[in-house]
């Protein structure tokens, strides 16, 4: 196993939408280990793809960073089926290390992803988890939380961005 890279907001990685996963070998579970390590190293608690640079539609949740067993979820070629209510909630993103914005999603998901096996299933979650599932997607999507925010909260954050960027203050967090 190796640790990946993050890349941070803005690469063009982070916007562009990922591609399905069309057959599950080596390389793709290779990178879905890297993908883990990366994410327990951070710490996170959800890494999608295209965070570290792949363009492969595949994401790892683990909302308890590795803490607790059996909390770990690797969902392949990830679909959303299906959302309910709605929840307000701080969200951080291992792309933009140190920002935290409240965002609004659906308090409930289900979705429908292949296992490393390449097998179907079918996955309910909502709170924590259903809430990084559905972070994890956007990025699968080639989007970012940023868009869940008014045009002046982003921008705001976006010149708090920029400004991090110019100061030469907009590294990942470093690997413990
Ligand atoms: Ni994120």
């Amino acid at each position: 196993m190796a640790r990946l890279p993050i890349v941070l907001y803005p690469d063009p990685a982070l916007l562009r939408p990922t591609v399905p996963v069309e057959q599950i070998d080596d390389s793709l579970r290779r990178l879905v280990e890297d993908m883990i390590e990366t994410m327990y190293a951070a710490p996170g608690i959800g890494l999608a793809a295209n965070q570290v640079g792949r363009s492969e539609r595949v994401c790892v949740v683990d909302i308890t960073a590795g803490q607790k067993e059996g909390q770990l979820h690797v969902f392949i070629n990830p679909e959303i089926l299906e959302t309910e209510g709605s929840d307000v909630d701080e969200e951080g993103c291992l792309s933009f290390p140190g920002i935290t914005i409240d965002v609004e999603r659906p308090f409930r998901v289900r979705l429908r992803a292949l296992d490393l096996d390449g097998t179907e299933f079918e996955f309910e979650a909502d709170d924590l988890l259903g809430r990084c599932i559905q972070h994890e997607c956007e990025h699968l999507e080639g989007k970012t939380f940023l868009r869940n925010l008014s045009g002046l909260k982003r921008s705001i954050v976006k010149r708090r961005i920029r400004k991090r960027i110019k100061d030469g203050d907009w590294v990942a967090a470093p690997a413990s």
